[in-house]
């Protein structure tokens, strides 16, 4: 394919095969703050343009994990976070390359072919009678009786649904009818199945007043594609500094916080779900008790110019990608000192503008600018 075809392609939002990276009609959209998502194309056009030769790609603050899932077919993907909903998304959408069989759950006339045997499962799962678990008595209205606060995250019916699910889900695996693997697919598909159910505004750090239409929808797990890859992929549950030993790869995107706002605190509903582990929770948005290892450096002020120098000279990588806010707690002049004096070579700056979110102002208040910076590091050459 021409280079004019492949960015044709890629404006129309296009890809496929000839292009090596995974469709973005089967890279689950999850609301999440810094999603790349919508500029996944960008970054790959860029990669293209700088002629960037390379096996293993290290999404260091993988998210969503659509970055991995985009690239997992070009390369060899190492992918981490500290959070576990994001290590759940990492197992399910990355590091699969096959269709779990899930052989040892017998049915009834479940089918032999893998794909309808999963749909069957999820077919299962999405009819099991609600149960009056920990997600039902703390995040939906009958939280009023529990804890004295009405939280109105989910509808009663949809957060029986999710504990009945969870349950279930965890009850095979630890009887041993699903792998680890079937394990974290059925997981992923719960969690993106919550995230288009919940009553807030895309964070959990607060449940809107009134209901939203999409919280009446039933809650329901879907087929998640599995994309085939001739590389093995890892994920990783790790702070990034307990890591950086671990870890040598050609490529390493980093993709921080950019701004002061706790993942921990915005997404605690979304790894109560992940870890099901009973936690203390207070206040009214019944915000699980967390840990010095679950707050992030990046979200500080303070700290975060240390640990940005920290990790670009602690990063066993031959180039070092970069994408963070133009409104983020750090300018562009001080990443590109971060790097100089981090000892990287012929770093490149780019600008992705996008639209901070939908409507229909047009105004140049509403797009700002997602920067992308690369350096080489050791061995490599631009
Ligand atoms: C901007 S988001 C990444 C978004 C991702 N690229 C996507 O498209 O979905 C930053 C991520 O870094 C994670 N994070 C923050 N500090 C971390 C640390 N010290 N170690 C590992 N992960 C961290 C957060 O949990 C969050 O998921």
């Amino acid at each position: 394919m021409e280079k004019q075809e492949v960015r044709d392609c890629l404006d129309r939002g296009m890809f496929d095969e000839a292009l090596r990276v995974v469709p973005l009609k089967d890279i689950p959209q999850f609301r999440i703050i810094g999603s790349k998502y919508n500029i996944l194309p960008d970054i790959y056009r860029i990669l293209e343009k700088e002629n960037i030769e390379a096996y293993s790609f290290f999404d260091v603050f993988s998210g969503s994990a659509v970055v991995g899932r985009f690239f997992k077919k070009m390369f060899s993907v190492i992918s981490n976070d500290n959070l576990y909903f994001s290590y759940i998304l990492q197992r399910a959408l990355i590091v699969i390359n096959k269709c779990p069989s899930f052989s040892n759950l017998n049915f009834d006339n479940i089918p032999k072919d893998p794909k309808e045997r999963v749909y069957r499962i999820l077919h299962y799962l999405n009819n099991l009678k609600g149960v009056e678990g920990f997600i039902y008595r703390h995040y939906t209205p009958a939280s009023k009786d529990a804890d004295g606060v009405e939280r109105k995250y989910f509808t009663t019916e949809n957060g029986m649904k999710i504990d009945a699910i969870r349950i279930q889900i965890q009850e095979w695996f630890e009887n041993g009818y699903i792998s680890e693997d079937e394990y974290f697919y059925l997981l992923a598909s719960l969690l993106l199945a919550v995230q288009k159910i919940a009553n807030t505004s895309g964070t959990y750090g607060a449940f809107n007043k009134f209901w939203d239409a999409r919280s009446y929808k039933p809650l329901t797990l879907r087929y998640i594609e599995i994309i085939p890859s001739k590389f093995n992929h890892v994920a990783y549950n790790e702070d990034i500094f307990d890591l950086l030993e671990k870890v040598t790869c050609d490529i390493a995107y980093i993709d921080p916080p950019y701004n002061s706002r706790q993942y921990i605190t915005n997404y605690h509903l979304l790894e109560t779900i992940a870890k099901y582990d009973n936690p203390k929770i207070k206040g009214k948005t019944g915000i699980r008790e967390y840990g010095d290892q679950e707050r992030s450096v990046f979200c500080s002020k303070k700290g975060v110019q240390d640990a940005f120098f920290k990790l670009v000279k602690g990063l066993k990588a031959k180039y070092i990608v970069i994408s963070y806010n133009s409104e983020g707690l750090l300018s562009k002049n001080q990443i590109i000192q971060i790097l100089d004096e981090g000892g990287l070579r012929d770093i490149r700056f780019y600008e992705i503008p996008y639209r901070r979110f939908k409507s229909n102002n047009n105004s140049r208040k509403n797009i700002v600018g997602e920067y992308l910076f690369i350096g080489v590091k050791e061995n490599g050459e631009l």
